[in-house]
């Protein structure tokens, strides 16, 4: 199959979070096995600093209403993946990849251009793969000017529908070129507003989320943040598909950035050794308390409160907690005060390296994700496949991934009394039940989170939306 991913990061050029991982694994996955895949992205600031060689192709001009727009053309490779980099320094010459109060614009720019490099190109995909809101316009777009004889088919992949791509109802035509019809029909309509995750919603043949709990979360009037309705329209078309991870990256057998590679047969060693160089690099003395990690963005979303709210009581339990993100700052305020006040028992690290996360999932004994919302979520399967154990809110992809005493420990309110509940439990089996710990710590290792399956299941959705 020819498939056209279309979406706003992908590893390793450029990542803000579990999107970019998905996009290349998913891919990488797909030309295994045979498909071509071409991944449309900004070719952001950021790739031109890093100073990839992406080959120069053309350049054109697309109009959006009044404005009259330069679109560069560059490709790039990368493991049989091809990339087509839209160059534009108006709109990708920044700092930083969102954030800007023209986002709206600059993604509308996107999604015009793909479509037109899709046009000019002839390049025919069987699917056009579109991931969240920012190209959520480019199913309208493309199903109202169709090429001739050749009928494109759309898959919409939901990774977090908290960003919902708003525009003023005005942006339709004056970004888009796209007449108010479509505002007046409903069809893009939400509170008000352009919604261009609804359009993609509406429009595309198929639409996925990352896992089967969130899907049903998607579909009830309470969780859905205003979806329910549109996605209640699409029941039969929507599915919900867990992610793999990209199972080479994170191999303790093989991992280059841990300190002593294990397995599942063999880990006690290995695992004892992680775990003393994550406590050496964050400075804790003490080697056997029960340590807990987290990797995270510090936001909202993922319960990071909850676990300030409780570390006092898991350091009075003996607890190691070591920390590595960034994000909001009373968030990272929080856990700087904490490990002021206890040195020897919290290690904290403010921003994000690879080689510090790959420590923390290998060197601690359980994980933290206890996430106010988690479409699937990438942190706990990484963490079980090092066999360190995930203690996870009952949410979206936490709830389908993690199976409480089999490979992990569940709470289900998100309340601090409800989380601590299960850390008491996992206090429970490292004081007193190490054999049951053994066998839970071998289940984790023992599971399959490639890419494999999951990516049967979307083969088989993009059949059905070509039957569309
Ligand atoms: C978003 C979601 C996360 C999911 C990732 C990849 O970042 O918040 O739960 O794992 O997308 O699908």
């Amino acid at each position: 199959m020819k498939i056209v991913m279309v979406a706003s990061e992908c590893n390793p050029l450029c990542k803000t979070g579990g999107l970019a991982d998905v996009i290349y694994s998913l891919s990488r996955e797909l030309v295994n096995n045979g498909h071509e895949v071409f991944v449309f992205l900004p070719y952001y600031k950021l790739l031109k600093n890093k100073g990839i060689k992406a080959e120069y192709q053309y350049y054109d001009y697309i109009e959006m209403s009044w404005r009259h727009q330069y679109v560069g053309v560059f490709n790039y490779e990368i493991d049989g993946i091809k990339f087509k980099l839209i160059d534009s320094e108006q709109y990708f010459g920044r700092d930083n990849l969102y954030g800007y109060n023209d986002d709206g614009e600059r993604f509308a720019y996107f999604s015009i251009a793909v479509q037109k490099i899709i046009h000019r190109e002839n390049m025919r995909p069987d699917i056009v793969h579109v991931h969240d809101w920012q190209p959520g316009m480019l199913p309208a777009l493309m199903k109202g000017a169709p090429l001739d004889d050749w009928k494109t088919h759309f898959v919409l992949t939901i990774h977090n529908a908290a960003f919902k791509g708003y525009l003023d109802r005005y942006a339709l035509g004056d970004l888009y070129n796209l007449s108010d019809d479509m505002y007046d029909s409903g069809a893009v309509r939400l509170e008000g507003m352009v919604s261009t995750l609804k359009a993609a919603i509406y429009f595309c043949d198929k639409v996925t989320t990352v896992s089967p709990t969130y899907r049903e979360e998607m579909l009830t009037k309470d969780l859905s943040q205003g979806l329910s309705e549109v996605l209640e329209f699409r029941r039969d078309d929507f599915a919900g598909v867990v992610n793999g991870i990209d199972v080479k990256e994170f191999d303790p057998a093989n991992d280059k950035k841990i300190i002593k590679n294990y397995s599942e047969k063999a880990y006690k060693t290995g695992k004892k050794a992680c775990k003393n160089d994550l406590l050496n690099f964050f400075h804790l003395p003490n080697k056997d308390r029960p340590t807990f990690g987290l990797v995270s963005r510090l936001t909202w979303q993922k319960g990071i409160s909850l676990i300030l709210q409780n570390s006092q009581y898991m350091l009075d339990r003996g607890a190691n907690i070591v920390i590595l993100g960034s994000g909001e700052s009373n968030l990272e305020v929080g856990f700087q005060s904490l490990r002021d006040a206890h040195p020897d028992q919290v290690g904290i690290y403010i921003g994000y390296s690879d080689d510090i996360a790959h420590k923390i999932y290998a060197g601690s004994d359980f994980f933290l994700m206890p996430s106010l919302f988690e479409p699937c979520g990438i942190g706990q399967l990484i963490a079980q496949r090092y066999g360190t154990l995930p203690i996870v809110r009952e949410t979206g992809g936490l709830k389908d991934t993690v199976h409480p005493e089999v490979d992990g420990f569940t709470f289900y309110s998100f309340d601090p009394a409800s989380m601590k509940g299960a850390l008491d439990v996992a206090f429970g089996y490292y004081y007193e039940n190490k054999d049951g710990l053994d066998k839970m710590i071998k289940n984790a290792l023992k599971l399959d989170r490639s890419w494999g399956e999951s990516m049967n299941r979307y083969l088989g959705i993009y059949k059905d939306a070509m039957r569309k």
